[in-house]
């Protein structure tokens, strides 16, 4: 078998829009309150778009900056990969319309979704280019206006999400920094436990679906929390394991931001002391595909994720999917 390139992430550019949602504004909007949000889930805050901002306006504004950061141009860029639930339209795919906005001018590009699992999916989809040798420089950006498909009357949903985006720059690694490992796994039973029913094929947009808000997120909120709860932890064990390690070796966990109870269970089974965890879920919320870059942006502004850390990624989502990835920081 051919040797495969090392890769690893040479760049991360990340982007909030500058509106904040807090939880005193929610209690105008349902009937919720800060003591409420802040013990069952942990956020204080979100930030969320103005009217006429789409995915794809987040995604380039952070793919500029990780291109600001590396020192190179767009048109350096092999591919872009954008992981998100919330495409600016059906298609064309957000990263085309990414493309187009940061003037990439050499590449390919799609989009992936995989819920709240998507960013380290897309991950692993972008290393694989640059590990068989195809491509130097892929992009890879988890993005999304979650405020758009939220019900701000519903309060078992609206106080979870946020919008914002992350993107790093893929590219072979000359040393031993970089992607080690990765274990995903989905579980479509659980599909009728979080998603939105309308606008697609089976129910693709009407006055009916809309009446019946179909277009906006429906959730389980308890099964999610038991799925989220007792595969977080598991697959965290079970990479771990398979590359002969425990908790103890890891120097940082950056976990998926959806529920500080999920994020602390997950701490407590790897016994992780928290100070070796990411936690920005206070506030960001749960930004589905950006919540790990912009907890890597957490981790660097506090000094945590330097040159030869060894860091677990996590994610749980709708699905469901589950994603962990083993890493090497390289800068
Ligand atoms: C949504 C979630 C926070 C709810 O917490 P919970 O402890 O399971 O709470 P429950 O859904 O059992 O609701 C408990 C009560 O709080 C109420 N409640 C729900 N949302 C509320 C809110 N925003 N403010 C105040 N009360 C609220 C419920 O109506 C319920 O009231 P009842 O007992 O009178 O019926 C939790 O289930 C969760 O985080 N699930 C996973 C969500 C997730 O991670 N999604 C993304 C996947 S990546």
């Amino acid at each position: 078998m051919t040797q495969l390139q090392r890769v690893k992430i040479s760049a991360l550019g990340t982007y909030l829009p500058p509106r904040l949602l807090t939880n005193a504004d929610l209690e105008k909007l349902v009937d919720t309150n800060d003591e409420w949000i802040m013990s069952r889930v942990g956020i204080k805050e979100r930030h969320i778009v103005d009217k006429g901002v789409a995915t794809s306006d987040l995604a380039a504004e952070a793919a500029r900056r990780a291109l600001a950061r590396r020192g190179i141009e767009a048109s350096d860029l092999d591919a872009i990969i954008v992981a998100t639930v919330t495409p600016d339209m059906m298609f064309p795919a957000t990263a085309c319309l990414v493309q187009d906005k940061i003037g990439a001018k050499n590449v390919w590009g799609f989009d992936l979704q995989a819920g709240c699992s998507q960013f380290v999916y897309a991950l692993q989809v972008g290393a694989q280019f640059i590990a068989t040798g195809a491509h130097k420089k892929v992009m890879v950006i988890g993005a999304d206006v979650m405020s758009s498909i939220i019900d701000y009357t519903d309060r078992a949903t609206c106080v979870l999400f946020g919008d914002g985006a992350g993107a790093v720059i893929l590219e072979p690694s000359d040393d031993d920094s970089g992607l080690i490992d990765f274990m995903h796994e989905v579980d479509g039973s659980g599909g009728c436990s979080l998603y939105m029913p309308g606008g697609g094929s089976l129910h693709p947009s009407s006055h009916e679906t809309v009446d019946k808000k179909m277009h906006y997120v429906h959730q389980d909120g308890s099964a999610v929390f038991k799925f989220a709860v007792r595969k977080m932890s598991e697959a965290c064990v079970d990479i771990l394991k398979r590359n002969g390690l425990t908790g103890d070796d890891i120097d940082l966990m950056i976990p998926h931001q959806a529920n500080l109870r999920i994020i602390h269970a997950t701490a407590e089974r790897l016994k992780l002391p928290l100070e070796k965890v990411i936690i920005n879920i206070d506030r960001y919320g749960n930004t589905t595909g950006a919540t790990i870059p912009l907890a890597m942006h957490s981790a660097i502004e506090q000094g945590k994720l330097k040159k030869g850390s060894l860091v677990l990624l996590a994610a749980v989502g709708a699905g469901f999917t589950v994603g962990t990835t083993l890493l090497r920081w390289a800068y």
